[in-house]
């Protein structure tokens, strides 16, 4: 016996087959819907500087504080090398402003529209629709604050999910943040508001009780029954904010509105990342109960500067793979339509069949010339008996099988067989590339 075999990781997948078939499906979507609003693909490396998402994120984000996967940098020692390690990328958005400063896009064409699919990691405790490598879809736009910007990308959010077979009970909950000042204003009054709630016996959770210092905002989104209970009557940031940045939410409602999407206003969303100003929202199917956001985004308008660029506004949203294919499972979608040429891939059109081994070889090179025009095949390399090898050819799916044997080769003949109809007829082997092109 050997040694125990080896696992993957907790919280990771091996996907293939079936899986991969609905994965591929929503990368094709994700570009697509991407694509016809202008949005071009960037690929960042899957890791950055730890300090680019402590800068971003905020030190006080369940990401930074809990989530990283970190790896000191070689030559430093002990605190030093984790402060200038090298982070596994949490997210998406702190690497794309990094790449929009690097690039120096300010200065040559502010307005860059983005999308990217890929790998995220977080140290989570792997649950449903929770895990430690993800794949994430997001788009970010860089360069403008119009709101008519940040309902493009909700757009995008909602038509990804429309494509996918969701109906029209989509629902887009939204917020604001404010700007820097505005959000600084809030968080006084706000730890006013709580501080009481922290003093003594504290009916607050522990979550809260150390949020309360480090980032208040979060209290309001707390899912504990009791702290929701204490929210009541938290001061709302509206009546703090300044005149543009509550222009600027009106003005995305309204545009909103004219899509014909279904808009609710929502209190609590004030997201996790610290990067967030002005537009944070969710997408949401109330059908899916407790599960029901599906993705969520915002406006980031001190990010770049904050990464050493000019002063830019920015705005973005990202979607889990990992919930995403939770809901379509439990809404039965997408339909098998949807995914018909995707499964059909998996599949060999042709499959070969060597009678007795001595065509094995002119069997082989007989098949090579059907790839090399395109035309997928597979056959046995295992050295099969005749009847395993028709087993496995009807395994395999494939329409046809082509079957080689003594006499058919002397005469470079080949038998083709559609497998479907149980008919067969031989031909020439030169004439069987136009057969199979022409069935
Ligand atoms: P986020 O809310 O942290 O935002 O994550 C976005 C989405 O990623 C979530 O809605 C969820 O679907 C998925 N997700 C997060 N963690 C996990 C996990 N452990 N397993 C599976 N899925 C997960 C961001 O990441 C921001 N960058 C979004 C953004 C883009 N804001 C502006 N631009």
């Amino acid at each position: 016996m050997g040694a125990k075999p080896f696992t993957n990781p907790r919280g990771t997948r091996d996907l293939l087959g079936e899986n991969l078939v609905l994965i591929k499906h929503l990368e094709r979507t994700a570009s697509m819907v991407a694509a016809v609003a202008g949005y071009q693909e960037v690929r960042t490396p899957l890791f950055e500087e730890t300090r680019l998402f402590k800068r971003s994120l905020g030190e006080a984000s369940d990401v930074v504080e809990k989530e990283m996967f970190s790896v000191p940098r070689r030559g430093s020692e002990g605190a030093e090398a984790m402060a200038k390690g090298f982070t596994f990328r949490p997210e998406g958005t702190a690497s794309t402003a990094r790449a929009y400063v690097q690039g120096g896009f300010a200065a040559s064409a502010p307005l860059q529209k983005w999308f990217y699919i890929g790998p995220m990691f977080r140290y989570e405790r792997p649950q449903k629709g929770r895990e430690r490598q993800f794949n994430q879809f997001g788009v970010e736009a860089f360069g403008a604050q119009s709101a008519s910007l940040d309902s493009e990308v909700v757009g995008i959010a909602v038509r990804f999910f429309q494509e996918l077979g969701f109906d029209d009970q989509l629902e887009v909950r939204v917020n604001s943040m404010g700007d820097a000042e505005d959000r600084e204003k809030w968080s006084q009054v706000l730890r006013e508001f709580f501080a009481e709630q922290m003093q003594g016996s504290s009916e607050r959770c522990a979550d809260c009780q150390s949020r309360y210092t480090r980032n208040v905002f979060r209290l309001l989104d707390c899912k504990s029954t009791r702290c929701i209970e204490l929210n009541e009557g938290a001061p709302n940031l509206f009546a703090v904010m300044g005149d543009a940045a509550a222009s600027h939410h009106q003005q995305f409602i309204a545009c909103l509105n004219n899509l014909g999407l279904k808009v609710i206003d929502d209190p609590s969303i004030v997201r996790g990342l610290d990067y967030y100003t002005r537009t944070v929202f969710e997408v949401h199917y109330p059908p899916l109960g407790a599960r029901s956001a599906l993705c969520g985004g915002g406006r980031y308008d001190g990010l770049v500067e904050e990464m050493g660029g000019r002063p830019t506004p920015g705005v973005g949203f990202s979607v889990g793979f990992t919930p995403t294919e939770l809901a379509l499972a439990e809404l039965n979608l997408p339909a098998a339509a949807d995914l018909a040429d995707l499964r059909q891939q998996l599949l060999p059109q042709v499959y070969g069949v060597a009678v007795s081994d001595e065509q094995r070889d002119d069997l082989f090179i007989l098949c090579e010339k059907l790839r090399r025009a395109g035309i997928s095949v597979e056959l046995d390399y295992r050295g099969k008996s005749l009847k395993a090898q028709f087993k496995e050819a009807n395994r395999s799916g494939a329409r046809w099988a082509i079957v080689l044997g003594d006499s058919e080769n002397e005469n470079k003949q080949i038998v083709l067989k559609n497998m479907q109809q149980k008919t067969e007829q031989i031909i020439a082997q030169d004439d069987l590339l136009a057969a199979l092109k022409d069935a």
